[in-house]
């Protein structure tokens, strides 16, 4: 089947032109499962990249060359996809969320493998995390899922994180092969990373959806079903998702199409897309 590329992100006008009105609650074309779904991300993004740009600056002492390069764009990329996310987390706490219970669970994990692990596993943990987001980054571009209704500001914002993403997806697992993380712990990593992923993420949208008063509601979760499950669902995610599992697996193996490699090295937007949320 062929995909056709449908990106039209590049184009920031319809992102100017919305500035001056507020982002809407369910900014996702009015579809309270997808916009929850991706406000329960933000807020546990900023603190997922709090650890691996701490793992990034402990790195480059002890690094040069390609290793040390890996370790500075971390650090620069996930930096402002922190900063970017907590001004968006703020525009949810304007909205009424009360966000406090969901943001203090991924420090929970990331201070425990911080205070007991060596810096390659570390590095072995980040690496599963930074497959999860670039399995979510190349399913997400490859059909773009944010293409079509969507506020054109939460667009770019969205846009701009998954590319970065995929961007530098072979960072983290280079950093742990590099400080001798073994495959046994890259594979069960990635495992244990899955599994809290998803009870956090399920947590966190079920009290949005709870404190909107969407909880109950069947519609939302009928969405819901169409998102995981239907044409160009989230279930794409999982051929990627498992070809981290073979032994010789590197994440630059994971297919991109020409058009979203071609928009890599040219987004770097953040301080406009710190204006929206102003
Ligand atoms: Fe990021
Ligand atoms: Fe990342």
């Amino acid at each position: 089947m062929s995909r056709k590329p449908r990106f039209i992100f590049w184009n920031s006008s319809k992102a100017q032109n919305a500035r001056t009105a507020h982002i809407k609650k369910f900014w996702f074309h009015g579809d309270i499962f997808r916009s929850v779904f991706f406000d329960a991300l933000s807020l546990t993004i900023p603190y997922a990249e709090d650890f691996i740009t701490k793992i990034s600056a402990d790195a480059l002492p002890h690094t040069s060359g390609h290793p040390q390069r890996d370790a500075q764009l971390l650090l620069e990329e996930e930096t402002a996809h922190a900063h970017v996310h907590r001004a968006y987390n703020e525009m949810l706490r304007s909205e009424g969320y009360r966000t406090e219970s969901y943001e203090r669970l991924v420090p929970l994990w990331t201070s425990f493998v911080m205070r007991h692990f060596s810096l390659g596993n570390q590095f072995a943990v980040a690496a599963a995390v930074e497959h999860l987001t670039a399995c979510l980054g190349v399913v997400g571009l490859d059909y773009a899922v944010l293409d079509i209704g969507v506020d054109a500001r939460m667009r770019r914002v969205w846009m701009w994180h998954l590319i970065e993403e995929v961007h530098h997806r072979h960072a983290c697992f280079n950093l742990a092969r590099f400080f001798g993380a073994r495959y046994y712990m890259r594979a069960s990593a990635l495992i244990a990373m899955t599994i809290i992923f998803i009870l956090i993420h399920t947590y966190t949208m079920a009290g949005l959806l709870w404190q909107s008063g969407h909880l109950f509601d069947y519609s939302v979760w009928r969405e819901g079903v169409r998102f995981a499950c239907g044409k160009n669902g989230a279930y794409k995610i999982i051929i990627p998702f498992f070809s981290y599992f073979k032994p010789n697996f590197h994440p630059n193996e994971i297919p991109i199409r020409s058009v979203v490699s071609e928009h890599i090295h040219q987004y770097h937007i953040e301080s406009e897309l710190l204006s929206y949320f102003k």
